[in-house]
């Protein structure tokens, strides 16, 4: 079995979340998925609420505590990544756009992302599309085309009979679909020596 990584970053600030259940519903998914495929996921998930107070910090010095440095190096070796935020007057959270504004630039590149959100209301579903996969698509990550949102009518009762269980196994397949087909992610080492000491030596 290939083994690659899903990192799950998730901006729900309730506790409990439903964006957090959104999450945890995809990557579980995402995970069934990629098996059927012959890939083991593991799961590494990140809770921006945790993050917040670092994000704020990073933005104003420029540099990223440890426990976000840490988390923007998952991002950055992750073969693939489930992104949920709550939808806040029409569009992302601050939180998660703030999260997104400090990764690398190019740290998203080609990466295969399943975007995904939660509301009060099903009318601002469109929220993805004109807000997150924009955004996506500027940090040139590939987002799957099944986008997931989930109002709080969506939740409780038969699950696995409504319409979010459906779009949520047929994003987390086209995850899946597209981590199986790619190699493993690798992220060089900027302090890495690209010379031997024989070269240096002779230079
Ligand atoms: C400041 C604020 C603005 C919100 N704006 C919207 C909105 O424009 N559209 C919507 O459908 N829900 C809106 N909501 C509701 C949240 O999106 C919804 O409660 C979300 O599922 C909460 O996620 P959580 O349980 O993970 O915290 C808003 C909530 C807050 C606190």
């Amino acid at each position: 079995m290939k083994e690659r990584t899903l990192v799950v970053v998730t901006a729900g600030l309730s506790q409990p979340s439903s964006t957090r259940l959104l999450a945890d519903r995809l990557s579980a998914a995402a995970v069934d998925a990629a098996a059927s495929l012959g890939v083991r996921l593991d799961v590494r998930v990140l809770e921006l609420r945790d993050l917040a107070h670092d994000i704020t910090d990073h933005m104003l010095t420029g540099f990223p505590p440890a426990a976000l440095k840490d988390a923007l190096d998952a991002v950055a070796a992750a073969d693939a990544l489930i992104a949920v935020t709550p939808v806040f007057n029409a569009s992302y959270s601050g939180l998660f756009k703030s999260f997104f504004d400090v990764v690398d630039k190019d740290a998203l590149a080609d990466k295969p992302v399943l975007i995904a959100a939660t509301g009060g209301t099903a009318r601002h579903s469109l929220a993805l599309e004109h807000a997150l996969r924009p955004m996506f698509a500027y940090l040139h990550a590939v987002t799957v085309p099944t986008s997931v949102f989930a109002a709080s009518e969506d939740w409780g009762g038969d699950e696995s009979a409504g319409q979010l269980f459906g779009r949520i196994l047929r994003a987390a397949d086209e995850l899946a679909r597209e981590v199986a087909r790619r190699e493993p992610v690798t992220v060089a080492d900027p302090f890495a020596l690209t010379t031997s000491f024989e070269d240096l030596l002779a230079g």
